[in-house]
């Protein structure tokens, strides 16, 4: 089984060549490449995107670029594995910051891949998602799953900024990537649903016979009540770290069909070192500052960075004070795909 495998160079070049014309290749060569044994060889690297690099050159970008001309003013996070320019942060999740300056707004469109949003900094932000208007506050997770209507405006008079999230390397993959422009929607005149049918957690509207449940019911996931919750979690739970996983009301499974987001609460001081998980992983932190190595090497983070870990890494955090993180992975593809794995460390 460790038999090591014949080489290109090994065969005539004649053979090669008549390979070619042919429009054939040996597997075994390039076997192992795709195959390796017991674990995947990513191409991903660890990325760390400090804000503080990071918002000053997202402001110019408001400066040199009407939003007309960019459509969506956004600064993709590159994975350092891929190169700057990757539309990509890991495998398979996509990550920008986007700008959106007081009286701008997004055409309404939908796509196929489907999209979350971590709000980062300003107020008066809002996305509307059929005919849904979500405001969007510092922290909140919005979400606009794949074939929904949605668009943006912008109330308020400072600049706001999001992280974007995304199954878009999936779909660019599956040659399925495309979107659909419309006119602005018309928005019905009511709070979103996080403050109307799912106020309360274990509280959910009454099932009517024949009456249907919409398949994405919940569209805002505010902050102040994910914290209001790992706290509590952290007083009195039974994990040393206290995560939550954000859910559809509904169903209780994760919140888009292919990507999760699991919030994480470290006191000052605290450390965690998770399992090693098939899934990659992209954090954002909400608040805190502290160290996090991935794979041996260290990112020193602080407020609003994002930081990426590729599949199976080994990843040690370590809080310097009170710290607040939003975690992107992959894992509710992995399950769909039947594969996805935790490894003891
Ligand atoms: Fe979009």
């Amino acid at each position: 089984m460790s038999e090591p495998l014949g080489t290109l160079e090994e065969l005539p070049q004649e053979y090669r060549d008549a390979l070619s014309e042919a429009g054939v290749a040996p597997l075994w060569p390039m076997m192992r490449n795709v195959l390796p044994h017991d674990a995947p060889n990513p191409v991903t690297r660890p990325g760390h995107w400090s804000y503080g690099a990071v918002r000053p050159l997202l402001m110019q970008a408001g400066d040199l670029t009407p939003v007309e001309k960019a459509e969506r003013r956004v600064l993709v996070l590159s994975d350092p594995g891929r190169g700057t320019g990757a539309m990509q942060a890991t495998s398979s999740i996509y990550l920008g910051l986007q700008l959106l300056l007081p009286g701008e707004s997004a055409p309404a469109h939908k796509h196929t891949p489907s999209a979350a949003r971590i709000i980062v900094e300003g107020t008066g932000g809002y996305t509307v998602v059929d005919g849904e208007k979500l405001p969007m506050e510092e922290g909140d997770l919005v979400l606009t799953p794949g074939g929904d209507w949605h668009d943006h405006g912008h109330d308020g008079s400072e600049p706001v900024v999001w992280l974007d999230a995304l199954d878009l390397p999936l779909f660019v993959y599956l040659e399925g990537s495309y979107a659909i422009e419309g006119p602005l929607q018309a928005q019905r005149n009511r709070p979103d649903a996080s403050d109307v049918e799912y106020r309360a957690a274990g509280l959910a509207p009454t099932r009517r016979l024949g009456s249907e449940t919409r398949r994405y019911p919940m569209m805002r996931y505010p902050w102040s009540r994910t914290e209001e919750a790992l706290r509590q979690m952290a007083a009195y739970g039974d994990e040393a770290v206290a995560e939550l996983d954000y859910v559809n009301p509904e169903t209780g499974q994760d919140v888009l069909p292919t990507m999760g987001f699991t919030a994480m609460m470290l006191s000052a001081g605290q450390s965690d070192a998770p399992p090693l998980r098939s899934s990659s992983a992209a954090f954002h932190v909400i608040r805190g500052s502290g160290t996090t190595t991935i794979d041996g090497e260290t990112v020193r983070w602080g407020p609003k960075d994002n930081f990426t870990a590729p599949v199976f890494a080994e990843i040690t955090h370590q809080a310097e004070e009170e710290s607040f993180l939003i975690r992107v992975h992959d894992r509710p593809l992995q399950e769909k795909l039947g594969y996805y794995e935790e490894r003891a460390r």
